[in-house]
């Protein structure tokens, strides 16, 4: 009986629990109802008398050493539990930090464009989305069947009066003249709607920057010049341009702006399709009949207009291939021009 409980109280002082299940687990079975500690009271009853005191303070001291032993036990686990959660509420530890946004590629070229401008004089000037036919069309001297009148190519909203989402932000400089006496020199920026299948290369809103310069005096040579200062601002001082004649309804003359590719440094590559140019623009000379809608005296008065889709300015400068791609705004493209610029 006496090596029984030495055997047990051995068994107690060894333990070596690793979780408090273990420690419970243990518990039943040595001091539970049915455990060995139990068991051995059983026995107990049929030790010989002249034993029995003797026994007896065995089985007392199992009991309280085992009792003791397992409640220090438990207390030791629950303190390096503690432990473990108290280096996490460490408040010395540099906390984890909210990822911030970014500006939006389309966002940053604009902010671009608008900043060279306004090293040059000019204010941005806004307008509403939704024009009417007279300050998209009409005070631009676009004759009533120009193609561009057509559902086609605008969004018409409402017909006769027409309503419709402007096509170009030009709007913003008749809207200008309306209000405002040469010199004038305003930088337009703003969103705009045309009725295109959405691809690579082209979608149904862009956006646009618009320039105006009314003014006496002003040639073709000063247009040249503003633009050949923007190209060099934008694409590096090693950019030139070059003008090819063109038409638009509201300038006369026009011409079409490219600037030499500046992936390839003019030698010709698949981003420029060989040539070495890329179109950055639109411009040209205020036709007369504009400034003549608008109330300007075109014999006192000249000016220049300039226009251009900041997606393909951003495309250009960012090597972008798809245009769809500034509008999914998935922040995998987007984090690319955190810090751009
Ligand atoms: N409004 C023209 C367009 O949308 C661009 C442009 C502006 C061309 C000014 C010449 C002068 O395409």
């Amino acid at each position: 009986m006496t090596d029984k409980i030495n055997e047990l109280l051995r068994r107690v002082e060894e333990f070596k629990p690793k979780a408090a299940a273990e420690i419970e687990e243990f518990r039943i079975k040595v001091l539970g109802k049915k455990g060995e500690l139990n068991a051995l009271m059983e026995e107990f009853k049929s030790v010989a008398p002249e034993l029995k005191r003797e026994v007896g303070q065995q089985l007392n001291r199992l009991k309280t050493e085992a009792t003791q032993r397992i409640n220090a036990l438990r207390e030791e686990l629950q303190q390096s539990a503690a432990g473990e959660a108290g280096t996490s509420d460490d408040l010395t530890r540099p906390g984890s930090a909210d990822g911030l946004g970014s500006r939006h590629p389309i966002s940053l070229v604009r902010n671009q464009i608008v900043e060279i401008f306004s090293r040059l004089g000019y204010t941005v000037a806004e307008g509403p989305e939704i024009e009417d036919d007279w300050h998209v069309f009409s005070a631009l001297n676009f004759p009533p069947e120009h193609p561009a009148r057509d559902m086609q190519d605008t969004f018409f909203i409402e017909k006769n009066p027409d309503i419709l989402l402007r096509t170009h932000t030009s709007s913003i400089q008749v809207r200008t003249m309306e209000h405002q006496r040469p010199p004038i020199r305003v930088i337009c920026p703003g969103r705009v709607f045309r009725n295109e299948a959405i691809s690579y290369r082209a979608h149904c809103i862009f956006h646009q920057i618009e320039g105006l310069y009314i003014d006496e005096g002003v040639s073709f040579a000063d247009l040249k010049q503003s633009l050949l200062y923007f190209a060099k601002e934008l694409f590096g001082e090693q950019a030139v341009i070059r003008m090819r004649p063109s038409y638009f309804p509201f300038t006369e003359p026009s011409a079409e702006v490219d600037v030499s590719c500046n992936l390839c440094g003019g030698k010709g590559c698949p981003v420029c399709k060989g040539t070495g140019w890329l179109e950055i623009m639109g411009c040209g000379m205020v036709d007369p009949n504009v400034l003549k809608a608008n109330n300007i005296d075109p014999e006192k008065y000249s000016g220049f207009a300039f226009g251009m889709g900041i997606e393909r300015i951003a495309m250009l400068k960012y090597g972008v291939k798809d245009l769809r791609l500034y509008f999914e705004n998935d922040v995998r493209f987007l984090h690319q021009f955190d810090q751009a610029l």
